[in-house]
């Protein structure tokens, strides 16, 4: 063993300041030795140990039930060490022993060690570890399920919504052309406030259509080439109306050349338009948003950033969760939350191979969101 020469004249302190225990016995079981860590775990003298048989110092519960009396014996007949065990001693305690047979100079063996170590923290640790995992595993399992169920509820509710709406949105668009006859003054303001009711709620079964489609993969992107400046301007340019009510200074900064690649226009919009009604609904009255392109080597990088509300570092990876709200969703006056604007957002992104994600210096101010898009194929 190398360097353990050096150590020779310190074995005595080595073996007597160890924190196992550490007790020699001979072939008739009698202890010739024990460390003091033996003596301070068991509160015995020296002299109600040494000289004494094993059977007098280890209770016989304990003998019987390690058969530590029969193991030992095995070592002194083969001088094959016996590699250990774990042993639960009566109050909670656990230890785990070995013992390894001392080979004399002419290889028989007339002493063996009985080495013992107290392992009862570790085993309460790894009982506790085994337990939490346990409960961490139960609350997944209930998780999944809840979420299983919600899936499943976005799937048939959406599918169901969708016939009757498209039957109201017919009669509406049947009225607003003068084909059921004319309508007095009442009457078309009626009319409008159903055909904003209707659009609103056709735009959340679509959401809800889509997180479904995410979630089955059976979302399709259709990819052709397309410029994701004109797409940025013309959702800025939808998105105007709502921007104006509230006040909010809107631009667009990006050089004067194509930003090219491949996708889905209609769904590069909407990711657009998810990431701008958010930025106009979270900020207070007179805002400022701007929305910046960025030609990169291997990629488009659009970033919306908006002076509003700002989002806590925490919430950063929870807002892309579907059903998500910050604050629950009564926090704000806005009634229209869903929480599934930017888990859209983010399915579609990551549809295209780009990537979403925000960053704020947390409540109260503002925020930017990112988005990618590889460029070429
Ligand atoms: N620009 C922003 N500034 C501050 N908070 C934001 C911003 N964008 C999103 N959030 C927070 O993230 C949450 C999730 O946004 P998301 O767009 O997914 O859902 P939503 O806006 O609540 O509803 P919808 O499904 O109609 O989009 C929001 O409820 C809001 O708490
Ligand atoms: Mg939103």
């Amino acid at each position: 063993m190398k360097g353990i020469e050096a150590v020779g004249i310190y074995q005595e302190e080595i073996i007597e300041s160890i924190p196992s225990t550490i007790i020699v016995l001979d072939r008739g079981l009698v202890i010739l030795y024990a460390n003091r860590n033996y003596y301070i775990k068991s509160g015995k003298k020296e002299k109600e140990v040494v000289g004494q048989r094993l059977d007098r110092v280890f209770s016989s519960v304990l003998i019987e039930k390690t058969k530590i009396d029969e193991k030992i014996r095995d070592a002194f007949n083969t001088g094959i060490p016996f590699s250990g065990e774990q042993l639960r001693y009566p109050g909670g305690f656990f230890f785990f022993y070995k013992i390894h047979p001392l080979k004399e100079s002419d290889r028989s063996v007339r002493k063996v060690m009985l080495l013992m170590e107290d392992i009862t923290e570790l085993t309460r640790l790894e009982e506790e570890v085994r337990d939490s995992y346990v409960k961490l595993e139960n609350a997944y399992a209930e998780l999944k399920e809840e979420d299983e169920t919600k899936s499943y509820f976005i799937s048939t509710a959406s599918h169901e919504l969708r016939t009757p709406l498209t039957v109201i949105n017919s009669y509406l668009e049947m009225f607003e052309d003068g084909l059921l006859g004319k309508l007095n003054n009442n009457q078309g303001e009626k009319l409008a406030i159903m055909r904003s009711q209707t659009d609103h709620m056709i735009s959340l079964v679509e959401d809800m259509l889509d997180t479904s489609r995410l979630e089955s993969r059976k979302f399709k992107v259709q990819k052709q080439i397309i410029d994701v400046g004109e797409i940025a301007k013309s959702a800025m340019d939808e998105m105007g109306r709502l921007a104006d009510m509230k006040e909010h200074s809107m631009s667009l900064k990006m050089e004067k050349i194509p930003y090219q690649t491949m996708g889905d226009e209609q769904r590069i919009k909407q990711v657009f338009s998810n990431l701008l009604t958010n930025a106009v609904k979270y900020t207070p009255h007179k805002g400022k948003i701007e929305v910046e392109l960025k030609q990169e080597k291997k990629r488009i990088l659009v970033s919306i950033s908006d002076s509003g509300i700002g989002i806590n570092e925490a919430e950063h990876e929870k807002i892309f969760e579907k059903f998500y709200t910050v604050g629950g969703k009564s926090l704000t006056k806005e009634s229209e939350r869903m929480g599934l604007g930017l888990t859209i957002a983010r399915g579609i992104v990551e549809a295209h191979g780009g990537n979403i994600w925000v960053e704020s210096d947390g409540e109260g101010y503002g925020s930017t969101f990112y988005f990618t898009l590889p460029k070429g194929d």
